[in-house]
């Protein structure tokens, strides 16, 4: 009882702390830099990233969040988790939700090219999916990437056939809505994996308690820290959908 307290308070500090934290650099962006976060990374990865290199897009982008301001990228280490999970299930169709700038798009779509695969990248933003898209066009991969601008409810009507793989990295109280829709649409196939960032660091009892528990999938937390973040604890649930 009172480690889950602690536990609890614990937890409620480090979203204290990095909301706060957000509170105050988007304030610093606003009225210091006087340009989005998003639109600066941009310019960055325009500037001195190579074109048409997937690798060094993403090095660029991994170093302005380190060095300049923080990004709400997978950023390498979960992302490295993302694209074991794409080669154990041999992706060639991937939908992800949630693009912001374009981090976790170039990641998959550098998988998927090698091996003729595409990825749906569905951003509610209109700012973020531009953004996304000439950050995924700089690294190469306009042709293997479709941005749709909307929602899963908005967008779920274009998407006819099921995923190989589904990355959720969007607003943490719709990752369960969201699964069901594509559950209920049939978007997933048995072995379908469903990859989900930042069930370590936000807490998402509905979604987790759904996919360890419903029998419909085989599921595992792999531990990792928030992006860019090394002492903050997160994780991403891995879950492969048995049919
Ligand atoms: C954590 S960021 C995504 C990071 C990105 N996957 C990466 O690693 O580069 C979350 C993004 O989800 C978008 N978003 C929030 N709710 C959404 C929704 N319901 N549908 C689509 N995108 C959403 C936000 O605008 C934001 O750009």
């Amino acid at each position: 009882m009172t480690m889950t307290i602690k536990k609890r308070l614990g937890s409620m500090h480090r979203i204290g702390w990095f909301f706060g934290k957000q509170y105050v650099t988007t304030l610093i962006d606003r009225y210091v830099h006087r340009q989005r976060r998003e639109e600066a990374v941009m310019d960055f990865v325009l500037q001195h990233a190579t074109a048409g290199s997937p690798d060094s897009v993403l090095a660029t982008m991994d170093s302005f969040a380190r060095q300049r301001r923080w990004l709400q990228n997978v950023g390498p280490t979960k992302g490295a988790v993302l694209v074991r999970a794409l080669r154990e299930s041999g992706a060639q169709r991937v939908l992800e939700i949630g693009s912001y700038c374009g981090y976790s798009a170039t990641l998959i779509g550098r998988e998927l090219a090698a091996r003729g695969g595409h990825l749906t990248a569905i951003e509610i933003s209109r700012r973020n999916a531009e953004v996304a898209r000439r950050i995924v066009a700089h690294a190469g991969l306009a042709s293997v990437v479709t941005f749709r601008r909307g929602t899963l409810e908005s967008e779920i009507g274009h998407l006819t056939e099921p995923f190989d793989a589904i990355f959720l990295d969007h607003w943490k109280d719709v990752y369960l809505a969201d699964l069901k829709r594509l559950e209920e649409r049939r978007l997933l196939r048995a072995g379908t994996v469903v990859v989900a960032d930042n069930v370590g660091f936000f807490d998402v009892p509905d979604y987790l308690g759904y996919v360890r528990e419903c029998g419909r999938y085989t599921s595992r937390y792999e531990r990792a820290t928030v992006e860019y973040q090394e002492g903050l604890e997160d994780g991403v649930e891995v879950s492969v959908f048995n049919g």
